[in-house]
């Protein structure tokens, strides 16, 4: 069975990354991380990448002259790895058009909120400043705009009436964990179609719960 070949983005901690190592050491997962691109060449995430076996590098985005030149740089290092999903996972940069029309329907990100609620940085503050009672993430195909494209599938968690923004990410971090690795696994066995601005998973069953906050 060919595994799909994965690129992985980060910028930081790269507990998703981490997630993501895990889940493809299941030999019935199709999928293969075969390189891990830091922007941030302290970033911890590269570590956890090098302890797995993983080729890891730090392109500091600083050492570029603008964001295409960097974009550029990033898009020869997947190629050359022979890349065919790019996972965001904590990647901090925004990418360029040019970047996400090259790697387009192949770049997948993770956002801690049940998109399309609240896009952008402080997701959980955002959250809790709405007052919803239910969050979550999504992982999502890449579009030019920021957090926005095809939704592949989501979790959800309660909001809890004591939550900072630090107790509400730690509880949606978990479902993150879950979350990447399935996602991955539906992509890489084929089973995403996008259409139009919806992809439509084939082949899965759906939740079957309704969780209800408060109870
Ligand atoms: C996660 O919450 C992810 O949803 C967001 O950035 C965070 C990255 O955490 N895009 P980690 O580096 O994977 O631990």
């Amino acid at each position: 069975m060919a595994r799909l070949k994965t690129g992985i983005l980060i910028s930081g901690r790269g507990s998703n990354l981490e997630a993501l190592i895990e889940a493809c050491r299941d030999p019935a997962l199709p999928a293969e991380i075969v390189t891990v691109v830091s922007n941030k060449p302290d970033a911890a995430g590269l570590a956890i990448a090098r302890e797995a076996g993983i080729a890891a590098v730090a392109l500091d985005h600083r050492g570029f002259a603008d964001r295409a030149a960097f974009d550029d740089a990033v898009h020869r290092h997947l190629s050359e790895a022979g890349v065919e999903l790019v996972c965001l996972a904590g990647y901090m940069r925004l990418l360029t058009t040019g970047f996400i029309a090259r790697w387009h329907d192949r770049i997948i990100n993770i956002h801690p909120s049940l998109l399309p609620a609240f896009r952008g940085l402080n997701a959980h503050a955002q959250a809790l400043a709405a007052g919803v009672k239910i969050s979550g993430c999504t992982v999502h195909v890449v579009r030019p705009e920021v957090d926005a494209g095809p939704i592949i599938a989501q979790a959800a968690v309660p909001v809890l009436p004591d939550d900072t923004p630090a107790t509400l990410a730690a509880r949606v971090l978990a479902a993150e964990h879950r979350l990447y690795p399935l996602a991955l696994r539906l992509f890489a066995e084929g089973r995403v179609r996008i259409d139009g601005a919806r992809a439509v998973v084939e082949g899965v069953a759906d939740a079957g719960l309704t969780l209800i906050n408060p109870r």
